[in-house]
């Protein structure tokens, strides 16, 4: 396996570079380009909700990307000291989504959904902060 690092300040400016690396890592890799946007999107989905709560003091932070290469799959962890939050009941809350009409959704609280409807995998650890780990298979 190959890692490559990445730390930035946890600023809503700095997620683009993220995505920028994530392009060219897994273009490198052979994913195709349809891939790479959903990769795109979840990961800064990721960086948002990161950036948003990195900062509990209104301090500027910093956010640790991990990139974990292998021959079959990517794998791009997002890691912030902030407060945490419980990632099975927020989960619980925006996967009931699919029981609501169109006029009761919320335009707020579907980055996690996202992340889950985009990638193969998503594991959320919460014990120093929160840490996103998200795969997705060549
Ligand atoms: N890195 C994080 N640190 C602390 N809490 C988080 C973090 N990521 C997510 N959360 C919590 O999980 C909730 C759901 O996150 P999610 O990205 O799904 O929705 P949102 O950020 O509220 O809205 P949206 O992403 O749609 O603009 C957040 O409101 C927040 O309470
Ligand atoms: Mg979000």
């Amino acid at each position: 396996m190959n890692e490559i690092r990445l730390k930035i300040p946890a600023h809503a400016d700095y997620v683009e570079l993220v995505r920028l690396c994530l392009y060219g890592i897994a273009s490198d890799m052979g994913f195709s380009l349809e891939a790479i946007d959903d990769m795109k999107v979840a990961a800064a989905e990721a960086c948002n909700n990161a950036v948003l709560h990195a900062n509990p003091q209104g301090e500027t932070n910093f956010i640790d990307i991990v990139f974990e290469i292998t021959e079959a799959s990517l794998t791009i962890r997002v890691k912030d000291q902030g407060l945490s939050f419980d990632f099975q009941e927020t989960l619980a809350r925006e996967t009931s989504l699919h029981n609501k009409a169109v006029n009761e959704l919320q335009t707020s609280g579907l980055g996690l959904f996202l992340m889950q409807a985009l990638m193969d995998d998503v594991t959320v650890l919460t014990e120093n902060g929160t840490e996103v780990i998200l795969t997705k298979h060549i």
